[in-house]
């Protein structure tokens, strides 16, 4: 129910553009495309031209699979090249940054430097398997920071995301839409010249489970074939129960990384569920009820279940959560982090996303906070105003890179760059204290728990 209420709050356009291809005149130039290889392959009479350009994109970027030509051509090949499985390195931890294409913020050189992954959210997917892309200029300035010279920075795009993931179940279970989804991935990759995609479904369900599974096998094998194109999911929370949809053990082998949304765990929902107050995304422990809901517990679960902790990169909330009406420490004097909400017609009433750069124009002083140690989170309580805010801030930041190097877990990831403060104090603050090559791996999970 968390996730369902998250869609309400980010903000939605209008309309989708124009489907950017037209079926028939692609069909005629696949079929030219097609016929004249057919010629060129027999008088050249090597069948090389396979490997050169196993898929024959056209101008606008995009090949129906349906023809039998082009679905031969994809299967064989997809059995020539089986999909390159890079070795896990330790050095390589991650800090990703997802940028918003609603977002007006400035993007700069400064901010992409200091990411190894900047990720463009979102272009969306239409129930035929095809790709919408809005906001090109914001995606373009965000390109043409992460590609200027000397940049190492990977620059993916993000597909989905909150609110527009009702397309995901049924391309990813019909073979033609998930043959054309692949397709359009490919091409865009191909066109934009990126990086990777991130695929942003939030939540398969059971139902979903095998096939999705299936569509990132799929999906990976053509992203390895011809450059090793990155492929990274998003995951959820456990203990909530969205978690059935994913065959963890199958799809940790097809994905470079997986981004575990080990957040919301609190928030000013409209439901029951908006009381207590609590920490976005805290390390450890929990309210009544709660006490599984932390980055501990599903990083453990997720690791446990995989035994490969390094593929999972943890999130830093860039934004600030503000509740309204709230009282006393719902344990008192104990945890003053979780305090009770006095509801309105069933309801809490906050603010859930509240970029950085707003609560400060609206007089909150971040640099003034209590600090709860268990959680490793911050908060403000204005027992005046009854008002109650939560957000990350230096020493939780560092608490949870510790978390990450102690763990060997693979990063992290900021959802996201755009909520930063105006000078990106926060930002700032992500930085591992031995590198990106940490050997300060210290723990081990207890497995036997799960
Ligand atoms: C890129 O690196 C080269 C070699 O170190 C250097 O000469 C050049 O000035 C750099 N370009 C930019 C834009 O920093
Ligand atoms: C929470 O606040 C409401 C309204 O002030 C009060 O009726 C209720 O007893 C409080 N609950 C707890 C657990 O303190
Ligand atoms: C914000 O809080 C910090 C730390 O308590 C304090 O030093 C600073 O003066 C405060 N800023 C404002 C504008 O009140
Ligand atoms: C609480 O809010 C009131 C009204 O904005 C303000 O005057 C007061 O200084 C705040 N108290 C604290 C402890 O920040």
């Amino acid at each position: 129910m968390v996730a369902e209420r998250q869609h309400l709050v980010f903000s939605r356009d209008q309309q989708y553009c124009k489907t950017r291809f037209k079926e028939k005149d692609v069909s005629l130039a696949v079929l030219t495309v097609v016929f004249c290889s057919g010629i060129l392959s027999i008088l050249i009479a090597t069948g090389f031209w396979v490997f050169i350009n196993p898929f024959p994109i056209t101008k606008a970027g995009y090949t129906p699979l349906s023809s039998p030509d082009a679905s031969s051509i994809y299967n064989s090949f997809k059995n020539k090249f089986p999909p390159i499985k890079t070795e896990e390195n330790t050095c390589s931890k991650r800090i990703i940054g997802y940028y918003s294409g609603t977002s007006d913020s400035e993007i700069t050189i400064n901010q992409v430097s200091k990411l190894t992954h900047a990720i463009f959210a979102f272009v969306q997917l239409t129930f035929d398997g095809t790709l919408v892309f809005r906001n090109k200029n914001r995606f373009m300035a965000l390109r043409n920071i992460a590609k200027t010279e000397n940049s190492t920075v990977k620059f993916m795009f993000s597909i989905g995301g909150p609110g527009h993931s009702q397309n995901f179940s049924p391309v990813v279970r019909n073979q033609e839409k998930k043959r054309r989804f692949i397709k359009s991935i490919f091409s865009f990759l191909e066109e934009h010249k990126l990086d990777g995609v991130d695929i942003f479904w939030k939540w398969p369900h059971l139902a979903d489970k095998h096939a999705y599974s299936q569509f990132l096998l799929e999906l990976n094998e053509i992203l390895k074939t011809r450059k090793d194109y990155i492929l990274s999911i998003l995951v959820p929370p456990q203990g909530i129960g969205f978690a059935s949809g994913f065959k963890m053990n199958e799809i940790v082998e097809n994905v470079d990384f997986i981004n575990i949304f080990a957040m919301d765990y609190y928030g000013p929902w409209a439901s029951g569920w908006g009381n207590p107050t609590g920490p976005i995304s805290p390390i450890y422990g929990g309210s009544e009820r709660r006490e599984q809901w932390n980055v501990d517990n599903t990083a453990a679960i997720y690791s446990c279940e995989t035994m490969r902790s390094s593929k999972f990169n943890i999130v830093i909330p860039f934004f600030a959560r503000l509740w309204n009406n709230v009282g006393k420490p719902i344990d008192f004097p104990g945890k003053e982090v979780y305090r009770n909400v006095t509801l309105i017609d069933g309801k809490a009433v906050g603010e859930v996303y509240m970029p950085r750069r707003s609560a400060l124009q609206k007089g909150y002083n971040l640099s003034s906070y209590n600090y709860d140690d268990l959680s490793e989170t911050a908060f403000i309580y204005n027992s005046t105003t009854k008002e109650y805010l939560t957000f990350e801030v230096k020493r939780s930041i560092a608490a949870k890179l510790d978390y990450v190097q102690n763990m060997n877990l693979g990063g992290v990831w900021i959802w996201q760059m755009d909520m930063d403060d105006e000078s990106d104090k926060l930002l700032d603050t992500v930085v591992f204290d031995d590198g990106f090559c940490s050997t300060k791996k210290s723990k081990e999970y207890d497995c036997s728990m799960f």
